[in-house]
């Protein structure tokens, strides 16, 4: 595996670091939001929507550092069939939860890349009316890679807009175990 990835962008310590330091802040504002509209933190109104595959790895890490009362619905869209570097459009690939009025939604993605994946599910979740939506990434690429303007609220690290792997990220399907997140060598692109 460790010969296919080229340049380590983010390692493993700053990984770690950011990750608590994003799951501090989030937890705060959380409480923030709850308090502001009356809902009892501990009431377990926090819904987590982590957007499989990618966020997988960040997630496991991310929920450590959030000390509230939450569930956990996974969701996932599809948009980078097989080998394919870039998004072709996206589509849900499983159910929404249904039931998001009135709570506090954190949908939790491992990059922001063209913003097609994050804007779909933004605007199903609005619909439904929650008491607050949050999106967590931990990368994002340039605007330049943009297709479509999404707010983000948090974000672990800004990157160069290159092809990446590692800490959940997979280049067909491979390298989502890396601990680190990497560039591919070009010849192990094919
Ligand atoms: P979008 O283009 O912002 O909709 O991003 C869609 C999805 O593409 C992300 O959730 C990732 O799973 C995947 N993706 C985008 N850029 C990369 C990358 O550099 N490496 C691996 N997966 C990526
Ligand atoms: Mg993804």
């Amino acid at each position: 595996m460790r010969a296919d990835l080229g340049e380590t962008l983010v390692t493993r310590e700053a990984i770690a670091r950011r990750v608590e330091a994003m799951g501090r802040a989030l937890a705060s504002d959380l409480e923030g939001s709850m308090r502001a509209s009356g809902d009892d933190p501990s009431g377990g109104n926090v819904v987590l929507i982590p957007v499989l595959t990618g966020a997988l790895v960040f997630t496991a890490d991310l929920i450590r550092e959030l000390p509230l009362k939450l569930s956990l619905r996974v969701v996932a869209v599809s948009s980078y069939p097989g080998k394919s570097m870039a998004s072709k459009g996206v589509k849900m690939a499983s159910e929404l939860p249904g039931d998001l009025r009135g709570r506090h939604v954190v949908v939790v993605d491992d990059i922001l890349d063209s913003g097609q994946t994050l804007g779909l599910l933004r605007d199903l979740i609005v619909e439904q009316e929650p008491a607050s939506v949050r999106i967590v990434v931990l990368l994002r690429k340039p605007e330049s890679a943009r297709k479509r303007a999404v707010p983000v609220e948090y974000v672990g690290f800004d990157i160069p807009d290159a092809f990446v792997v590692g800490y959940g990220l997979d280049y067909d399907g491979f390298y989502r175990n890396h601990p680190e997140i990497a560039t591919l060598r070009p010849d192990a692109i094919g």
